[in-house]
């Protein structure tokens, strides 16, 4: 099983830890105008099998993945698995039999990859984890994971929610609903997870969660179980979702309940798209914890020094901001996602 707490910063060979034989590889010679795809060898073939195109931030992801691949001078075959397990299943089966170079992949859920990656493995192909982890029992099944602390962003989001209810002068008990990402995804576990260690240590008497449930990670989704937690909550005082385009669903169904969404209920979600700073600029969220997902450039880097059999950390995690509702006026116009 993948285990978070082992993913430190410790730099590990490429090589050892997935059992490759790299250099088998590297010097292919003709074909291919390398960009900066390493020293004159042959074009880098990428392998990316998407999650979907379920949010904002999949859309910005999605478009720096294929930006920076271009710019770095890669074959990119991409793959769109509309959030489901079994079609990035098959893209990485097909990745295999195209003997792509390297597999990079989001996986839509954390658990059901090790025949698969094991499949990858005996190709000789390294593959590189984007955005979100996986939990295999087999660790060189992959050889890094760029993208996000989603524990992290959870205690983040409990921590942004006590400046939140300082600020509309909440006092006493709070009652929260939130709103999971897709059942089963990393983000999705560990946001929950984050949220409930700031909550239970530092808030047992007060907060609570009183309903929970999955909106998907769509507006669609957002808006549709909100509607449902207003008939069976009307007394709600805080929605934590787990990301902009949940929220800005939710804050449809809030309206369409007669309240108004950042007073009468009080936002937190993550991501930071523009259109949840567009909301929040209008005082409907009340503050937004980063997800960044302009990953592209990243993993190019690591692919790059992957074909080359080097040593990547083990983790590359991303930089992150919070924001705070007085915030999102100024810096809307330089959002880039
Ligand atoms: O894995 C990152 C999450 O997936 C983002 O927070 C969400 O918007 C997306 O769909």
């Amino acid at each position: 099983m993948l285990n978070r707490r082992n993913f430190l910063t410790a730099a590990v060979g490429v090589a050892a830890a997935t059992g490759l034989a790299a250099c088998a590889k590297d010097d292919g010679g003709s074909g291919g105008t390398g960009g900066s795809s390493g020293g004159g060898s042959k074009k880098i073939t990428l392998g990316f099998s998407q999650v979907g195109s379920e949010s904002g931030w999949r859309s910005a992801n999605t478009d720096s993945v294929k930006s920076a691949a271009k710019e770095a001078g890669y074959n990119l075959k991409f793959s769109d698995a509309q959030q489901k397990q079994e079609n990035q299943i098959s893209a990485i089966r097909s990745f295999i039999a195209q003997k792509v170079d390297v597999i990079a992949f989001s996986p839509v859920k954390v658990t059901g990859w090790d025949a698969v990656l094991q499949e990858a493995k005996a190709a000789k192909i390294p593959v590189v984890l984007t955005d979100r982890s996986v939990e295999t029992k087999d660790e060189s099944l992959f050889v890094t994971l760029v993208g996000s602390d989603f524990t992290d962003e959870g205690r983040r989001a409990a921590k942004i929610l006590e400046k939140v209810l300082e600020k509309a002068g909440h006092k006493g008990k709070v009652k929260i609903a939130q709103l999971e990402g897709t059942t089963g995804s990393a983000p999705a576990i560990e946001r929950a997870k984050g949220f409930k260690e700031v909550m239970e240590a530092e808030h047992k008497d007060d907060w609570k969660i009183v309903v929970t449930q999955t909106g998907d990670f769509t507006r669609a989704g957002g808006k549709q179980v909100m509607a449902a937690f207003l008939q069976s909550n009307p007394d709600i005082d805080v929605l934590f979702a787990h990301n902009d385009d949940m929220a800005i669903g939710a804050i449809q169904s809030i309206e369409a309940a007669g309240k108004k969404p950042g007073k009468d209920i009080l936002i937190v979600s993550i991501d930071g798209v523009k259109d949840g700073f567009v909301a929040m600029s209008e005082g409907k969220i009340n503050a937004i914890v980063e997800c960044n997902p302009l990953l592209g450039p990243q993993l190019m880097e690591v692919v790059q020094t992957v074909k080359d059999g080097g040593s990547v950390e083990r983790w590359i995690k991303t930089k992150e901001s919070d924001f705070m509702q007085d915030q999102a006026k100024d810096a809307l116009p330089t959002r880039k996602y």
